[in-house]
């Protein structure tokens, strides 16, 4: 056999493994690959070269350059899972510290809203008020005609409301929950219904066309609008701390005579100046008054013998005051860095 064959195969095996000791990643290996073993490698050269020798030599020849290519492979092989490795252990030094602080993971809270329903919520069952909750799609019927709001009463006209039919809608006060209550059981009453209210209100800083009421309702012999002061100036010192004033404003309702608008002490200024009650010292939170006869007989109570008072106290607006919110959306944007603060 030749013997210059073997000698050359030595040398380019040297400059081989020279070159993949260089190869950093898998595209240098791949180059030298190309260099060495492919179409025009030196390896093929050297293949190529066989076919000049005499005859007898060539079937030696071909087995020692077949013999080179199998160990290059090998080594190619050996290579990849080399550069492999490295790859990987470079992208688990640099990616993950494991002494780095990890991001505390936020907690939550109850928001606001909730938390002053509940709040109110609990004041009444202390004093052995049943929760009821009425579905927040009511008939016109429960919703006006039974409250005393016929059709054509200019009153409907300030229940700006969310139709889905003639005779259903989305209700705009928690009040048809008087009318389901009272239907369903006889007297005497003690209820409080908390829940969505919704009304065709452009959103603004102070109006949302959904919110939230609570509403009141306690119908028993000898009940006079007495006890509904009590029971109300009660609950606003119980959400708004013991100094609450509250304050009843003559006003109308067609469900309610007499009736009256339920204002607290502004607790930001206390009377003082303010922004948010206007500077007159008092804030709105809701309507109130002594259940109009035409309600008890639209339910088939006897007025006569019985009386009751009820309220309809909204949500949002105790909660802006007691949380100093001053945009009613916060509640509704629910932003992470708020709600924490209110918490
Ligand atoms: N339903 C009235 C409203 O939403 C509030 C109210 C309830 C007034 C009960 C009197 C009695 O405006």
């Amino acid at each position: 056999m030749d013997t210059f064959l073997p000698e050359r195969l030595q040398e380019i095996g040297d400059r081989f493994r020279i070159a993949l000791a260089n190869a950093a990643d898998e595209q240098a290996i791949e180059n030298v690959r190309i260099a060495f073993l492919g179409r025009g490698g030196e390896i093929t050269q050297a293949r190529r070269s066989i076919g000049a020798l005499p005859a007898d030599q060539r079937p030696e020849a071909g087995k020692v350059v077949n013999e080179a290519v199998v160990g290059f492979e090998a080594l190619l092989a050996q290579a990849g899972t080399r550069v492999h490795a490295l790859l990987l252990e470079a992208e688990l030094t640099h990616a993950i510290d494991v002494t780095f602080p990890g991001t505390p993971a936020r907690t939550g809270s109850i928001h606001p809203l909730r938390r002053t329903l509940r709040d109110a919520v609990a004041y009444f069952r202390r004093r052995g008020f049943a929760v009821v909750l009425g579905p927040e799609i009511d008939t016109t019927r429960n919703n006006f005609d039974a409250l005393n709001i016929p059709t054509d009463h200019p009153a409907r006209e300030g229940f700006d409301s969310f139709y889905l039919s003639p005779d259903l809608l989305l209700r705009p006060h928690t009040s048809p929950s008087q009318i389901r209550t009272m239907q369903a059981y006889p007297p005497p009453i003690a209820i409080v219904a908390p829940g969505k209210c919704y009304r065709r209100d452009a959103v603004d800083a102070r109006h949302l066309y959904m919110f939230h009421q609570i509403e009141g309702l306690l119908v028993a012999p000898d009940i006079h609008f007495g006890h509904l002061k009590g029971m109300l100036t009660g609950l606003c010192r119980e959400l708004f701390g013991s100094q609450a004033q509250v304050r009843f404003r003559p006003s109308f309702f067609p469900f309610t005579e007499p009736s009256a608008e339920v204002d607290v002490s502004c607790p930001t200024c206390k009377g003082a100046q303010c922004r948010t009650c206007g500077g007159s010292g008092w804030i709105e939170i809701g309507g109130s008054g002594m259940v109009h006869p035409n309600v008890l007989l639209a339910v088939g109570y006897d007025s006569r013998r019985i009386s009751g008072w009820a309220f309809g106290i909204g949500i949002e607006r105790v909660a802006m005051k007691r949380y100093d919110v001053n945009d009613i959306r916060t509640f509704v944007e629910n932003d992470p860095d708020v709600l924490e603060q209110l918490a």
